[in-house]
């Protein structure tokens, strides 16, 4: 899912001089964040003070449309939560969202230059520290940005990380990442991520409601994921979603959606190397087929 060739840069003096930059696909832009000032875990300082007032105010309109439209569309667990990151007229400083979080769910956020290598993403979830990207999206990208920034990595992901279930959902992929990584089988749990993490619907007694950061953070996919007709909506189930191609450049043409974060957790808990095993005997489905099986909503 993420390509990266070369470990960390070590300079002639013995010390660290950073990481190797992460980009998606095969590098044709370059990377964004400045990867040599990172640890060796990928994580660096948030520099706050390096933002820019236009920064802030890029931030402060990005949370404003995307409040707007909560209502009705984000799942109760998210509306609940997301005051929890705190002034939304600037970009939240990283060490005081992270000492609320501890104290909600244990975890905190930690500051990262851009896209990281899997294993390195893994190894930080698995300890319960989420990885949230430093730069802000130019003005020009206010509508799409392609990789992660800020607004997408806090808004999208961090007020769940204030629920309980989830929080403890998110340590467990970290932990089943690395496992996977051993197994060979990180695209199928990076399957997982995409269609719960980012592009999770719930189905609740107020009709269906979004969970995944992708769809959250995005100012047209939210009212799209929820409402439109043109995208499956498909009962959650691990191995239908393991063996499906994802989208990375539009909005998704299937959605999969969970009864309860309950759910998520309980299915996600039994050992995946079987799965796993079988998934690689079975055909890969495109990202808008429909099978027999699937339990359409
Ligand atoms: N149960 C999975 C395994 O054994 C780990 C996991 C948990 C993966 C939750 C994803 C989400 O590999
Ligand atoms: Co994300």
């Amino acid at each position: 899912m993420i390509d990266t060739t070369a470990g960390p840069a070590i300079d002639p003096r013995g010390v660290n001089a950073g990481v190797a930059p992460v980009t998606y696909g095969h590098g044709e832009r370059p990377p964004r964040g400045d990867y040599a000032q990172a640890r060796s875990d990928y994580t660096c300082e948030q520099d706050w003070n390096s933002y820019s007032a236009a920064d802030h105010d890029l931030y402060r309109r990005l949370y404003e449309r995307q409040a707007a439209q909560l209502t009705g569309l984000a799942c109760d667990e998210f509306i609940d939560a997301v005051g929890q990151l705190g002034a939304p007229a600037q970009i939240p400083r990283f060490d005081a969202l992270s000492d609320k979080l501890r104290r909600a769910t244990g975890w905190e956020v930690v500051a990262v230059p851009g896209l990281i290598p899997e294993e390195a993403f893994f190894s930080l979830l698995s300890r319960r520290r989420f990885p949230v990207t430093g730069w802000i999206r130019k003005p020009e990208e206010f509508d799409y940005v392609v990789e992660p920034d800020v607004f997408h990595d806090l808004f999208g992901h961090v007020p769940l990380l204030f629920n309980p279930m989830f929080a403890d959902y998110m340590q467990a992929y970290g932990a089943g990442g690395l496992k996977a990584s051993r197994l060979e089988s990180c695209e199928y749990l990076a399957r997982l991520y995409w269609y719960t993490v980012e592009f999770g619907l719930i189905d609740t007694p107020a009709g269906l409601r979004a969970y995944g950061a992708g769809i959250l953070s995005s100012p047209g996919e939210l009212r799209h994921s929820v409402t439109s007709h043109d995208p499956q909506r498909l009962g959650f189930d691990i191995e239908r979603i393991m063996r499906t191609r994802y989208k990375i450049d539009s909005y998704q043409s299937t959605y999969f959606v969970i009864d309860s974060f309950e759910q998520l957790l309980d299915a996600t808990a039994p050992d995946f190397k079987p799965i796993y095993q079988r998934v690689a005997g079975l055909r890969e489905l495109a990202a808008d087929e429909t099978v027999p099986s699937d339990r359409v909503f």
